[in-house]
Parts: C-alpha cells; sequence; structure tokens
C-alpha cells in the first residue's frame, strides 16, 4: 500500500515550486490532495498533472493570505476526502520589490507579506486541528527558511515571517502534543523555484550568473531541487517521524554548518 493512501494533505502554495514538488508527491503516494493557490493556470495545470498519473487532488483557487482562502481551503478538503490528516504550510512570498530596510518598507508590503507567510499558518491551525483532534492526530509541516535563523540585508518582513513561523510551530508543537498533532518546520536553503528566479531577476541580477554563485555558496556545491524538500515533508508527515515534534530540519545543503569566516569553501577542505 502507497504510504499515504487515503490521507487528506493540504498544500498551501501548492502548485509550484516545492509546493508542486511535494502536491506531486504526495499524490504519488496514494494521499487526496487540496492544492490552495493564487495562480489559477498553476493550479488547474497541476491537478490534471496528477491526475493523469492516476492520482487525486483537488485545487482551491484562493488567497492564503486571507481567512477566507484558508477556511475555503480546509472545507474543501473535508467536504471532499472527509477530513484533514496533514497540512503543508508551504506558502511564502518575498517580491522583489520588498527589498529595502524597514524605512522605507511600504506598511503594505509588511502586513502583505506577513499575511501570507505567517498569518496563513495560524488560520491553517485554527481550521484544520479541530479535524485532526476529531480523528485521533494529524501532522503539520511548514516551509520556514534559514533566513528565520541568519539574516541578511533588505528582507525586514520576510525575516520576520520565517523567525515567527519556527516560534509559532514550537509553541503549537505544545499546545498540540496531547492531541497527538506533531507540528514541524523545515528550513530551505536556496531552492530553485520561480521565487528565487524573479527574486534574482527582479532585483536585477543575472540569472545564469547568480544561479552559479547561489550554487557555489552552499557547500554541496548546488543549488537545492524542489524534491529535496518534498523528501524531507514526506519522511516527516509519516509514522516513521512519529517521535518528531517541535523541530525544524534545515534542508540547505550545509549552509547553516557554514561560519560567517568562510567566505568560500573548497571540496579539498580550502578556503
Ligand atoms: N526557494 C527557496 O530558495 C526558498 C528558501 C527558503 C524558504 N523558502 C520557502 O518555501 C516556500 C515555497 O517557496 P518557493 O520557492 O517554492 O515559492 P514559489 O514562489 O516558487 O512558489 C510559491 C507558490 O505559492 C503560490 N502563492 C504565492 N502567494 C500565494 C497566496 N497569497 N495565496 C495562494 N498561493 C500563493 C504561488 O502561486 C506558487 O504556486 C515559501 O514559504 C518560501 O518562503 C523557499
Amino acid at each position: 500500500m502507497a504510504e499515504f493512501e487515503g490521507k487528506s494533505v493540504i498544500v498551501t502554495g501548492g502548485a509550484l515550486g516545492i509546493g508542486g514538488a511535494t502536491s506531486e508527491a504526495f499524490a504519488v503516494e496514494g494521499a487526496n490532495v487540496t492544492i490552495l493557490d493564487w495562480s489559477e493556470d498553476a493550479g488547474k495545470e497541476i491537478v490534471a498533472s496528477i491526475e493523469s498519473k492516476g492520482g487525486v487532488a483537488q485545487f482551491v483557487h484562493a488567497d492564503a493570505g486571507t481567512r477566507n482562502g484558508c477556511i475555503s481551503t480546509v472545507d474543501a478538503a473535508v467536504n471532499a476526502y472527509g477530513g484533514v490528516d496533514i497540512v503543508f504550510n508551504n506558502v511564502g512570498i518575498q517580491p522583489p520589490d520588498s527589498y529595502v530596510d524597514a524605512v522605507d518598507l511600504p506598511e503594505e508590503m509588511w502586513d502583505k507579506i506577513i499575511n501570507v507567510n505567517l498569518k496563513s499558518r495560524y488560520w491553517m491551525a485554527k481550521f484544520s486541528v479541530p479535524h485532526m483532534r476529531r480523528v485521533g492526530g494529524g501532522v503539520i509541516i511548514s516551509s520556514a527558511s534559514v533566513q528565520g535563523l541568519q539574516s541578511m540585508g533588505g528582507v525586514s518582513a520576510y525575516a520576520a515571517s520565517k523567525g515567527g513561523d519556527l516560534s509559532l510551530m514550537r509553541q503549537m508543537s505544545l499546545d498540540f502534543a496531547a492531541d497527538n498533532i506533531r507540528v514541524v518546520c523545515v528550513n530551505p536553503g536556496a531552492i530553485d523555484t520561480p521565487m528565487v528566479r524573479n527574486a534574482i531577476e527582479g532585483t536585477g541580477g543575472n540569472l545564469e550568473d547568480e544561479l552559479i554563485s547561489t550554487a557555489q555558496a552552499h557547500p554541496l556545491g548546488r543549488i537545492g531541487q524542489p524534491e529535496d524538500i518534498a523528501n524531507m515533508v514526506l519522511f516527516l508527515a509519516s509514522d516513521k517521524a512519529s517521535f518528531i515534534t517541535g523541530s525544524y530540519f534545515n534542508v540547505d545543503g550545509g549552509l547553516m554548518a557554514m561560519g560567517a569566516w568562510a567566505d568560500t569553501v573548497g571540496s579539498d577542505g580550502s578556503n
């Protein structure tokens, strides 16, 4: 039997990038996947792709940064698949025009990033945990970021949202442990997705050069692929991870292992 046969799984921002790869991976393992995304074309495409391989998925076209978007996604999962077993809070934005300091960041941009990247986690818990309690447990996994652990210039709202994601994860793992609901985070390093490509291009970088230098910045010498994150998410959602809650896992090619003094890393240990 496939690992997630019959499980009802929600993936927010589940049409493209990390979310897209994870939606596909859950469907291959037998899950019934509810995909929340604001891109209508990408949402329809991924459901068609999953169905063409014999999988089961539905698309909810909504904004994850709104209460209604989150509640309608949970309702869709419950109505179509009888409940909610696993939530992958993957949605996140880092618009190229948000790369400024806090003084120059418009309040509307702050609110947008915090609502999509952080408040959506609260809404998804608020609406899905009662269904998990009804069946005796569940798993909530969020895409936080290495930027929740360390920082860089010009990312105040994004960094705050990712630090908040890690903190909320730890907090909710305590509140929901007695319900047998596990809560964990994945911290991706740089992963080759539309978000990263848009950020490079939107901030005036040369895509090819920046992808190469980003790869070189990671000790393993490559940029991550969405499947690298999907593999970890499926592990964390599975019974193999049944004693794991309240923790985060870096999937970052060794980035967080490197000290700030290490400006270059050679495979022979030279720097
Ligand atoms: N790619 C990376 O290098 C990287 C690194 C660290 C953390 N992350 C985190 O991983 C998650 C996924 O990142 P990604 O690179 O795959 O992003 P992406 O932009 O490539 O894909 C995000 C998906 O979410 C959807 N989406 C965006 N805003 C939405 C909204 N308000 N409502 C509904 N859908 C929305 C998009 O349409 C898209 O399908 C994010 O939380 C991001 O912060 C990514």
